[in-house]
């Protein structure tokens, strides 16, 4: 499985790619949760993404295709990977498409977990994530029942913030439905719907 997860902040692509990881086990590439490491262990690359993810804009290209191509390279991965969170813009994908054109891999699917900006709105604000493993769920679940970790709310998952990340998506990464589409790879699944109910159709769609 060689996929990219796509959609609006809060679509549910991080919730959908846990179950995937936890019945496949591909490697779950998760750029938000790469970023958000290298903020916490307060590298250079951590500080300078830290101010463009605290206003709800996408970290400069060159060094989220860095992160990617490192984690690619990385052994777990060689098995297939679940991309959540990259591409965010038409230039990555066009440094994927090279980069797994180079690796030998074709990406099977870019499968879009459609949901409207009311639900995601309501959604954010009682998301929480667990600090050791990144496990996401709702207000009031804690501690996480993967691993036990405690239980935080993201800076970004603020109302201010959420607006502004809402906007990137709509400007940057919304066309990268119509350029997956015309690669015809694109598969859409309707996520205003019980995570499991999603979880079938996602299932159904890439044929597992
Ligand atoms: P990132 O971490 O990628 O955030 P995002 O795309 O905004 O996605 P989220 O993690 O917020 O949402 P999700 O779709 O995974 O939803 P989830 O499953 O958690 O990026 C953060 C920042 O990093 C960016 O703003 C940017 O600054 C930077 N960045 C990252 N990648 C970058 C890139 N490639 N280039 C440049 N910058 C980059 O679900 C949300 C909530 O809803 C949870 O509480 C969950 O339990 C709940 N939920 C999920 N599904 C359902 C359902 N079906 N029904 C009810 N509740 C549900």
């Amino acid at each position: 499985m060689n996929i990219v997860l796509l959609g609006a902040p809060g679509a549910g692509k991080g919730t959908q790619a846990q179950k995937l990881v936890a019945d496949y086990g591909v490697a779950h590439i998760s750029t938000g949760d790469l970023l958000r490491a290298a903020v916490k262990a307060q590298s250079e690359l951590g500080k300078e993404a830290k101010s463009y993810m605290d206003a709800g804009q996408l970290v400069p290209d060159s060094l989220v295709v860095k992160l990617v191509k490192e984690r690619l390279a990385q052994d777990d991965a060689q098995r297939g990977f679940i991309l959540d969170g990259f591409p965010r813009n038409l230039q990555q994908a066009e440094v994927l498409d090279a980069e797994l054109a180079g690796m030998g891999i074709a990406l099977e699917a870019a499968l879009l977990v459609d949901v409207k900006p009311e639900i995601i709105i309501d959604r954010l604000s009682s998301r929480r994530t667990c600090h050791s493993c990144n496990y996401t769920a709702t207000a009031g679940v804690d501690p996480c029942p993967r691993c036990g970790g405690e239980m935080y709310q993201r800076d970004d998952d603020k109302p201010e913030t959420i607006a502004k990340r809402l906007d990137t998506y709509a400007n940057q990464t919304a066309p990268l439905v119509e350029y997956y589409r015309g690669h015809d790879i694109l598969k859409e699944v309707d996520g205003d719907r019980p995570v499991d109910d999603v979880y079938a159709d996602v299932r159904s769609l890439l044929g597992l």
